[in-house]
């Protein structure tokens, strides 16, 4: 490291072996343990060392982790942070001890800081594209006209805004497709559960559920049939993810479809770790390309173990 600390995007020397810290933002859910154990195998499979931390749900906690880490001097590390902003002062941290950073599956608020310029890169999915695709199926679906109750994910996250802003803007010229209810359920199944039980005493004449998550899903799932409904029939139900309990919610026909979003970085976040110390130029985001699934192909993903 440089004792007068980096200004400029670190630079990171070429080694047969790294030391890699990765800070989790939480591991709640089978999501986020698929993407910790594809980090870890990766590691493990390079000889790479991995320092992993879980940040339990808490913006303070991930940048004290962070800071953690630093103290700890990786080569490299990687962060899968928790909100756009909650983060960015412990990536600038990083920047300053010159340990180059690599964001995974959620980005960090670019009009504070820039990949290519503070960190290497974002390695993640379109999350716009996500929400178009879960609008898509539904105005489809429901011929264009929907009473729609959306849970979205955690405030202040990237797949939050960006998946609120790919349905909205896909919906937005149906005007059949109404929104009657948003509600932050934080990602989770339990939260979206009684979040649901609560909205579905005002909205009793929904007719479709927009997740933005999996979990989320099969918590309104619970609500609605504990309510009575019938999700499938009388309330449709769309999310994202691809997660096995979804696949199962297709396959019996409670959900309608769950637009992939892979957890798997572990490959890709290794073999960009790979090029950047090869000199080679990174671009700001990397994309990954994420499936859809429907009855159509739901059970042989599940049999191909595509899902988690
Ligand atoms: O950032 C990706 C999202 O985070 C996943 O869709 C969700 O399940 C997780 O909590």
């Amino acid at each position: 490291s440089n004792v007068s600390g980096c200004t400029t995007l670190p630079k990171l020397a070429k080694k047969a072996h790294y030391k890699v810290g990765f800070s989790q933002e939480v591991t709640d859910s089978p999501w986020r343990v698929t993407e910790t154990s594809s980090i870890k195998d990766e590691a493990t499979k390079r000889g790479d060392q991995v320092i992993v931390t879980d940040a339990q749900n808490s913006d303070s906690k991930q940048v004290s982790d962070i800071q953690s880490l630093i103290a700890q001097h990786p080569d490299v590390l990687i962060i899968a942070p928790l909100t756009e902003k909650g983060e960015v002062s412990a990536i600038k941290q990083a920047k300053a001890a010159c340990i180059p950073v690599i964001l995974v599956d959620r980005d960090a608020d670019h009009s504070i800081i820039q990949p290519g310029k503070d960190y290497v890169t974002f390695i993640g999915s379109d999350f716009v594209q996500q929400g178009k695709r879960a609008a898509d199926w539904l105005i489809q679906a429901t011929h264009g006209k929907a009473k729609i109750i959306e849970l979205e994910g955690t405030t202040g996250s990237t797949p939050a805004n960006l998946r609120k802003k790919g349905f909205n803007d896909e919906i937005a010229s149906n005007s059949g497709m109404q929104i009657i209810a948003s509600q932050d359920a934080n990602f989770e199944r339990a939260t979206a559960l009684k979040t649901m039980q609560t909205l579905l005493q005002s909205h009793p004449d929904v007719t479709a559920v927009y997740a933005h998550n999996d979990e989320m899903a099969m918590g309104a799932i619970q609500a609605l049939k504990a309510a009575g409904k019938h999700p499938g029939k009388d309330v449709l139900v769309c999310s994202i993810d691809g997660e096995n309990d979804a696949l199962k919610a297709i396959m019996s026909g409670e959900e309608g479809t769950s637009v992939q979003s892979n957890p798997r970085f572990g490959p890709i976040s290794f073999d960009t770790i790979d090029k950047y110390a090869s000199g080679q130029s990174i671009e700001p985001w990397i994309v990954i390309k994420d499936n859809q699934y429907t009855k159509e192909n739901a059970t042989q993903a599940f049999n191909q173990g595509l899902g988690f």
